[in-house]
């Protein structure tokens, strides 16, 4: 399927969602879900617990003055109060526009003293990728011919000027990956309001990274259109940002993430790592790449044990039975669960590593902005391509005459996804990263002809059902009282290349370790 999603790319020269007329359950197929269906029956007892303490007030957006809001967003106290400014959905027949001067973005001063590392709390290492992804605009800028020619591939422009978000759609994206996409955009103007500078950005939000590395290095390169998208890998020059998932996924129930990563928190607390099926589980739809088919070999049968529990994912009858077929403790009741890619990089891997169980995960060719922040070994373990069931076997084994370090390496990973892949942290990330693009930017952005303002009452009045359960219960409240954490700088080159060194290393290690434990069964 990989090799589909090339032909898309290569035949038309365009790169388009032409799936979106297939049957659902299909389309999902082509598009890397498949494992953690099991882990979106949210059916969780809990309902989306506040980020608000006791101290939130809520205050009339009338009185909400420039001076109040001033105080809140100049500096964080501790015990300072935290506005609530609610969505207005009471504009009756204007809710596809949006109110004038409700939001104080309108009248915030611009971009105020922007965070550093040296005032702040830093944020987590792989914010350091950021300086990684825009480099190629480093020397250069980004011009406006640059960004137009983004527009190849794009699902939609954004720009944003004077806090106010601005859309223009070339082509409606596959579900609602662009919708929850510019509702987390919104939300990120909600929280820091007045901080987020003036821009002009493309967005693709097709699973494929289209920028080729190769067409624009060498003397007489080009710079690459700068486009924005979910994953990238070694070969291209995407740009990532946060998916649509941390917002919510309707389609098949995937809760906003700030609900689900409690609720996956509270299912650790049910099942004991050393109680859980001393086995790996993987459940997916292995139709979207050639290794998962390549998977379903390592399954149990009777003639062979390679300690793997792989089951096939039916999206049409879980679609039927309405997602509620499991709750959140079974999910994560498997001391080992494995993480395969399916056509490009999976929205799964935050659910499995959120498991405490040890992740297993196959080498994986695409990244997203948090995966590179992962080290094997601290956080999963590696396994190779090629002959996985005999690295699934060792690995399971390795863990189960290893409970301390196994478990260690569960909760390494769960600690990750739950500290340092919190919503604060995801936001802090795109405030970062489109803070760090603006910089690039050598013009001034207008506002294209056909673009339409966007704010979230527009995009989550008129909504319907799931779609606008989830805008609702990932509304960013108001105003942070909390600056965003502080950038850290780039890594130099030395620091890089030890970390990408290290990160050989332990899985050559891995391998050693697998030959040592098959030469010996083999004695
Ligand atoms: C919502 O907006 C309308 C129209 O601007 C205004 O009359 C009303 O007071 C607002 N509601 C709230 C809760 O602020
Ligand atoms: C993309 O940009 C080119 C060059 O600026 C322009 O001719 C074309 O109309 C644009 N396409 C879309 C879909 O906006
Ligand atoms: C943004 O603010 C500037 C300065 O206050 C103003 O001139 C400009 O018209 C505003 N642009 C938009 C789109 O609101
Ligand atoms: C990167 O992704 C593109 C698009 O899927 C693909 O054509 C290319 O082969 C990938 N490169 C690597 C190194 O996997
Ligand atoms: C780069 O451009 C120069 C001058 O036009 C030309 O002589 C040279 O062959 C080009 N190099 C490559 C790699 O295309
Ligand atoms: C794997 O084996 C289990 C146990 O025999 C079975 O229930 C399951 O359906 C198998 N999975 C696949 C994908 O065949």
């Amino acid at each position: 399927m990989r090799e589909q999603g090339q032909s898309m790319l290569n035949g038309s020269g365009v790169h388009r969602p032409s799936w979106e007329k297939i049957w659902l359950p299909k389309v999902l197929a082509k598009n890397t879900i498949g494992i953690f269906l099991l882990i979106l029956l949210c059916i969780g007892a809990f309902f989306s617990t506040r980020v608000l303490d006791s101290s939130v007030i809520s205050l009339s957006i009338n009185s909400l003055k420039k001076s109040t809001f001033s105080a809140i967003t100049s500096h964080n106290q501790p015990g300072n109060k935290q506005v609530e400014i609610p969505l207005n959905c009471s504009l009756g027949d204007a809710t596809l526009t949006c109110p004038a001067n409700y939001y104080p973005s309108r009248y915030s001063a611009r971009n105020p003293d922007p965070p550093s590392a040296a005032t702040q709390p830093t944020c987590p290492d792989y914010f350091r990728w950021i300086h990684e992804d825009l480099s190629p605009w480093k020397e250069t800028g980004i011009t406006e011919a640059m960004v137009n020619m983004a527009n190849r591939t794009a699902n939609f422009r954004l720009v944003i000027l004077n806090g106010t978000a601005f859309v223009e759609t070339y082509e409606k994206a596959f579900q609602t990956r662009d919708t929850f996409t510019l509702w987390g955009i919104l939300q990120l103007l909600r929280r820091y309001p007045g901080q987020v500078p003036d821009l002009d950005l493309m967005f693709d939000c097709v699973d494929w990274p289209v920028i080729n590395k190769d067409s624009h290095s060498g003397p007489n390169a080009t710079a690459p259109p700068p486009l924005f998208r979910y994953c990238a890998n070694d070969t291209t020059l995407d740009i990532v940002f946060p998916d649509w998932s941390f917002w919510g996924w309707p389609e098949i129930n995937i809760k906003p993430w700030e609900a689900l990563s409690k609720d996956l928190k509270e299912g650790n607390e049910r099942s004991r790592w050393v109680d859980r099926e001393p086995y790996a589980y993987w459940k997916g739809n292995p139709q979207v790449a050639e290794k998962r088919m390549d998977l379903l070999k390592c399954n149990v049968s009777d003639q062979q044990d390679w300690n793997a529990r792989i089951y096939a994912q039916d999206w049409g009858r879980e679609q039927q039975q309405g997602y509620k077929k499991s709750d959140l403790a079974s999910q994560c009741i498997h001391r080992y669960k494995i993480y395969i890619e399916g056509s490009a990089w999976s929205v799964s891997e935050k659910y499995i590593l959120a498991c405490d169980s040890v992740t297993l995960l196959v080498t994986p060719k695409y990244y997203d902005f948090f995966t590179r922040g992962l080290t094997p070994l601290q956080h999963y373990w590696p396994i190779r391509e090629d002959n996985k069931c005999r690295a699934i076997k060792h690995a399971v084994d390795w863990g189960n005459s290893k409970i301390e370090k196994a478990q260690a390496i569960g909760k390494a990973a769960s600690n990750f996804v739950q500290d340092e892949l919190k919503m604060d942290f995801v936001y802090d990330y795109m405030f970062h990263l489109l803070r760090e693009y603006a910089k690039l930017l050598k013009y001034k952005p207008s506002v294209p002809p056909k673009a339409i303002e966007l704010c979230s009452e527009s995009m989550a009045c008129p909504a319907q059902g799931q779609e606008k359960k989830f805008m609702m219960d990932s509304t960013v409240r108001g105003p942070s009282s909390e600056t965003p954490c502080g950038m850290p700088p780039p890594y130099d080159p030395a620091t890089l290349h030890s970390i990408i060194d290290r990160k050989r290393n332990s899985i050559k290690q891995v391998e050693t370790w697998e030959r040592h434990y098959w030469d010996q069964r083999n004695l």
